[in-house]
């Protein structure tokens, strides 16, 4: 494998240039090219990272050997034909997520980087934010105790996709954590959709999951709310957390609340305290998830957004839309 970190990012759109202005702070000259099909965008690009090259051709990413590492950040309809030219040339790929649109085509993506040894991985954002961490480590320290219910609101008035519903725009952010948080696979995946503005468009989807060990999990994802709330609730047998990540402080909650059967066998409420948990706020996770791409490449390690993951996120999504399709 080539451990090198010569970098090429490809689609420049909105997020692109989160990506543009992330790695060229992160690695300054050794991101070396921006390919994006709209000639416009060039501007853009020399006024933040003067010093890199910029065409509107994939094919010169491609055949530029001195590239060994990419970002992708097309609309998802192209990942799997730019991901699958890419990988076959021997680069190391970042996806943004979705990966692909289908589960089929990621696995394929995965069996070329793995013949190739090459690192194939996706932009599942959230894995890499300080409070999801946080959470991860509160958990897995027990501090909560027995996991038994987590969901996710993902809610805003926000941009009406008329491509894909609210489930594939939003959901795979929450189907992520929901993977990263409990480490296992869902056994049951129910789904229910409501269309009010384009007909078979959901605007509005809750998702029921249940998981091993009486572990459950809902996430309820929306155009349609009059404020934009974005809370996630982990309830344990010890202890509650939330994050709230539309609050500007105190995002991170843990509430010392819960049962226990009393000497005489009845369930008592205990203790109810309620304490901010701090973290490091300061911490980017678009920059953190750029600092494992290039780790993993120089390190040959799995990232924490692999493709494995990326696959599981996509398989469960298309469960949950199958059986919303059928309810
Ligand atoms: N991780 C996150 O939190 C997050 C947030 C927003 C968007 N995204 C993802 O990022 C991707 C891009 O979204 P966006 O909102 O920036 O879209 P966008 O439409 O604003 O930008 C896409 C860009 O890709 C360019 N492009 C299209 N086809 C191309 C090709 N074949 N070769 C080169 N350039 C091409 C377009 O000209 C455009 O500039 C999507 O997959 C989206 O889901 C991720």
């Amino acid at each position: 494998m080539n451990n090198n970190f010569s970098l090429a990012l490809i689609g420049c759109g909105k997020w692109g240039l989160n990506h543009l202005k992330t790695a060229t702070k992160l690695f300054g000259e050794d991101l070396k090219l921006v390919c994006d099909l709209n000639s416009n965008s060039k501007n853009t690009v020399k006024q933040i990272a003067p010093f890199v090259s910029f065409t509107t051709s994939i094919q010169e990413v491609i055949q530029n050997k001195k590239i060994n590492s990419c970002i992708v950040a097309t609309p998802a309809s192209t990942h799997f034909e730019i991901g699958k030219k890419l990988l076959q040339n021997g680069k190391h790929v970042l996806i943004e997520k979705p990966m692909t649109l289908r589960s089929d085509e990621s696995r394929i993506l995965a069996k070329i980087a793995d013949e190739n040894n090459l690192i194939l991985m996706v932009g599942h954002l959230l894995l890499y934010h300080p409070a999801i961490n946080e959470i991860k480590k509160i958990i897995k320290d027990d501090k909560i105790g027995q996991l038994q219910y987590i969901y996710s609101n993902r809610l805003n008035l926000g941009t009406i996709r008329t491509e894909e519903n609210v489930l594939w725009s939003f959901a795979p952010h929450d189907v992520a954590i929901l993977q990263y948080l409990t480490d296992s696979y869902p056994i049951q995946i129910t789904s229910k959709g409501a269309s009010f503005l384009n007909k078979n468009i959901e605007d509005t989807t809750l998702t029921m999951f249940s998981y091993p060990n009486n572990i459950h999990a809902h996430i309820f994802v929306s155009w349609l709310h009059p404020f934009k709330e974005h809370r996630i609730i982990v309830i344990g047998s010890k202890g509650m957390l939330m994050f709230d990540d539309v609050e500007k402080q105190n995002k991170l909650k843990f509430y010392s609340k819960g049962f226990n059967y009393s000497e005489l066998g009845s369930l008592e409420k205990f203790d109810e305290s309620e304490i901010t948990i701090p973290y490091s706020a300061e911490v980017s996770p678009l920059e953190e998830e750029l600092k494992d791409f290039k780790n993993s490449i120089k390190l040959n390690k799995i990232p924490i957004a692999n493709s494995k993951h990326a696959i599981e996120v996509l398989t469960i999504l298309e469960e949950a839309e199958r059986n919303m399709k059928n309810a």
